[in-house]
């Protein structure tokens, strides 16, 4: 029973690593505001059903009759159809907001194995435009449109005794961007 039940675990260890390619279950991947971001999914075996969630909430299903989006994703999300008889289940999100972070899973059933793989998805908005304005012995520095929460400081070149006086502001717009 002992040597059953070893195989048995070897095998399932083993068809986990070889059905989705890489080890372990989770990659993260991160993506810029705005732009098309890839959520990797890949099946070295057939598949005959993969479906893809985000958080609670189901964003595709496909199975041999074709796919079937969720209302909310059905314009911002899609599978790689030509790419799925080849294992290539990845998801594309068009336009990717702070709100679609989290994490996403893709479950399978193959011919003889059910899987969940896990993407963890960060956005990142990069710093793109600083603007310094001068008003007296007064400067302000600002810029928009970042997330995460950017760390702010001052300094001088070259360093100076003089105490700096400064206050930061910082805001969250309801996209999330500070
Ligand atoms: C899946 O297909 C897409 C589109 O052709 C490609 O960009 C992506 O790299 C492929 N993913 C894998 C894991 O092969």
């Amino acid at each position: 029973k002992m040597i059953r039940t070893r195989r048995f675990l070897v095998l399932v260890l083993f068809n986990f690593v070889w059905t989705f390619s890489g080890v372990g279950s989770e990659t993260s991947v991160s993506c810029v505001l705005n732009e098309n971001c890839i959520l990797p999914c890949q099946s070295k075996r057939r598949i005959i059903y993969i479906e893809w969630k985000h958080e609670s909430s189901r964003i595709v299903g496909y199975d041999h009759r074709g796919s079937s989006y969720s209302e909310s994703f059905r314009s911002r999300a899609s599978l790689f159809e030509d790419q799925i008889s080849r294992g290539n289940v990845s998801l594309l999100l068009r336009g990717v907001k702070v709100y679609d972070e989290g994490r996403y899973w893709c479950s399978a059933i193959t011919i003889d194995t059910y899987y969940e793989y896990d993407v963890v998805l960060t956005v990142e908005a990069p710093v793109s435009d600083i603007r310094i304005h001068q008003d007296g012995n007064r400067i302000t520095c600002s810029s928009e449109g970042i997330y995460p929460q950017p760390e702010l400081t001052w300094s001088t070149e070259p360093p100076s005794n003089t105490a700096l006086q400064n206050r930061i502001t910082v805001h969250q717009t309801e996209e999330k961007l500070y």
